[in-house]
């Protein structure tokens, strides 16, 4: 399977997911007994931001039939059948379990065959994401195959897990003994993106050669992505502990985080490959495009209005700053302006030097964190969404979808910003249904990474984007 393919099922998948959404229905799944492991495999080096620095138990201890073990959702406070939907082996919510066996099958070991790295399953290089990255000590019942466990998330649970469930226990007194309060969107962004992009960190980050080798590009929308591996319900008991999420704001959050992680990560030495930058940061079909040459030139390419960079170099993948462009006019108008100059900047200085371009980096990526910043802390209003959908097609920020990565990243934004309206009850359910065509149109425009078109494109998400807003 190619790149191209790899990402085109995702994004079919995410399709299927947010359709579904609208009539999630709580489905008993079998509680799977816990695999048994062949032993402890080695350790990766890697370490998570979301470590606390304790101990890691494992899966199993998570496990119990009167803990998160349970074959029915019929929890008090929690559904407490979390294991069997992080194990559905049927749905994304169960990717993580399957992490690990994944680095068995074929395309594993052809990707470890043409990094010259050995087996995949024992290879630093693959399991800090495709395990999870225990930092602390590991108990006896920790496994490496258990693949992205509970703790990946959550945090090493040695600190908590013997008060978590006590009669007076709060989300506060957990968290200060180490749980990872991910209702928060910053702290959950960081957790995913140590994974769904990448981290400084030995053996978690999918550079360009492992993508060659034969690994599926990444992409990740926050918001989207959470709603897609969920496992807990959002009721009134958990609004009452942990607030509701704000997925309008949980989705602004996670672009600036995912900019701020990469312009991070480019400027640390490993953002390079030998005399060439790290190609992972630009756009893939700026390299990979067919050459022809005739009397009447064909070209596939087209000028950008927010790069200003010379034609004929490959532009730095700018999928995360249209979107934030389009939330900062919206949600933190302030830094409005300061964005677009920052990310201009940026790019421009990408055809200087590298010096320039790191400190250019360094700069946008503090403007990313304070947008973060001003997106979590913000109030929140009932028609964002709407405004946030309307800028994304607007004359200012629609000309810059010429690239495949940023329109792919654009229709999981619309498609989440809709469901976030359903959610917090802006739109109602039926009226979200009627216009599923024209979101599921954009989404078919990116469908095909290879047989992307930026026109056809532009056309299919301006129906959509003028479909939502006939709902205002
Ligand atoms: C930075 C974290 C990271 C690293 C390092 C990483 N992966 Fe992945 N891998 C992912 C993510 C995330 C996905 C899922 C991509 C998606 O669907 O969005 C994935 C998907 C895959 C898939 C496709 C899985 C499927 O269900 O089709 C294979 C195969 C794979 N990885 C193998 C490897 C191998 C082999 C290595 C080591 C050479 C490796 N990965 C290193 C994060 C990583
Ligand atoms: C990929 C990350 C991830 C993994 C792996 C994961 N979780 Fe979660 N979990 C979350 C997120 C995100 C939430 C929702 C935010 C929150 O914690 O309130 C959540 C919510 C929960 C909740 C509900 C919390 C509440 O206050 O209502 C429980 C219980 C839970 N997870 C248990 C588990 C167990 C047990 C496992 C392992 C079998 C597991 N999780 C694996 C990310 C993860
Ligand atoms: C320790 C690494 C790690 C962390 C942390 C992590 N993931 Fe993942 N995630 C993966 C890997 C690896 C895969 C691909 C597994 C496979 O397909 O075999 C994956 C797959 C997924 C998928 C399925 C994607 C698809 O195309 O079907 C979703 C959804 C997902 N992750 C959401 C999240 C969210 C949300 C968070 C943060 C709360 C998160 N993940 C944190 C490693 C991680
Ligand atoms: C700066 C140019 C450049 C960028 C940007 C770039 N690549 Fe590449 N890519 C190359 C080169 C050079 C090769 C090696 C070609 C060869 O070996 O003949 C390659 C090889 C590949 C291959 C292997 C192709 C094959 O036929 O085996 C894949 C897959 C791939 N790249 C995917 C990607 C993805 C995904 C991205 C974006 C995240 C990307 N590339 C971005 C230049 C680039």
């Amino acid at each position: 399977m190619t790149a191209g393919e790899a990402n085109k099922q995702r994004v079919r998948r995410a399709t299927g997911i947010a359709v579904a959404l609208f009539t999630l229905a709580c489905v008993a799944a079998l509680c799977l007994a816990l695999l048994g492991g062949f032993g402890e495999t080695r350790a990766t080096g890697a370490t998570a931001s979301n470590a606390s620095g304790r101990g890691f138990t494992g899966v199993a201890s998570c496990a119990g039939s009167t803990c998160h073990g349970r074959m029915v959702a019929d929890g008090k406070i929690v559904r407490q059948d979390e294991l069997a939907r992080w194990q559905e082996p049927s749905t994304p919510g169960g990717a993580h379990s399957r992490a690990f066996n994944i680095l068995s099958g074929q395309r594993s070991q052809q990707i470890a065959a043409t990094l010259g790295i050995g087996n995949a399953a024992s290879a630093g290089e693959c399991l800090g994401c495709h395990a999870t990255p225990a930092t602390g000590e590991r108990g006896a019942r920790f496994l490496t195959n258990d693949g992205v466990g509970c703790e990946a998330c959550h945090g090493g649970a040695a600190g908590w897990i013997s008060s978590h469930y006590a009669v007076g226990a709060t989300h506060a007194g957990n968290v200060a003994r180490g749980m990872v309060p991910l209702e928060k969107p910053t702290a959950r962004a960081a957790v995913c993106l140590d994974c769904h992009f990448g981290s400084a960190r030995p053996g978690q980050f999918v550079t360009h050669r492992i993508m060659a080798a034969g690994h599926p590009r990444i992409s990740f929308e926050l918001d989207l992505f959470s709603s897609m591996q969920a496992h807990h319900d959002e009721d009134a008991d958990y609004a009452a502990r942990k607030g509701r999420t704000d997925s309008v704001r949980m989705w602004a959050v996670g672009q600036a985080m995912a900019l701020e992680r990469a312009l991070s990560f480019y400027q640390t030495p490993r953002a390079t490959e030998g005399v060439f930058p790290e190609f992972t940061f630009f756009d893939c079909h700026s390299c990979h495009r067919r050459i022809t040459d005739q009397e009447s030139r064909v070209k596939t390419w087209e000028a950008n209005p927010g790069r200003p960079i010379p034609a004929g170099m490959p532009p730095f993948n700018d999928e995360n700053m249209i979107m934030l462009s389009a939330a900062a006019k919206v949600a933190a108008p302030a830094l409005a302006a300061r964005f677009d100059a920052d990310s201009r900047a940026f790019h421009g200085a990408l055809a200087k030097d590298r010096a320039s371009a790191i400190a250019a980096a360094s700069r946008l990526a503090q403007t990313s964190g304070a947008l973060a910043g001003a997106f979590a802390s913000g109030a929140s209003s009932a028609d964002l969404g709407f405004a946030i959908v309307a800028q994304i097609d607007s004359s200012v920020i629609a000309p810059r979808f010429t690239d495949y990565a940023g329109s792919a990243q654009a229709v999981m934004a619309i498609d989440t910003l809709l469901n976030a309206m359903v959610k917090s009850g802006r739109v109602t359910v039926g009226a979200a249904a009627g216009i599923r065509a024209d979101i599921n149109r954009a989404y078919a425009a990116v469908k095909d990474a290879n047989s992307y078109r930026p026109a056809d494109f532009r056309s299919a998400l301006g129906s959509a984007t003028r479909a939502i807003g006939a709902l205002r």
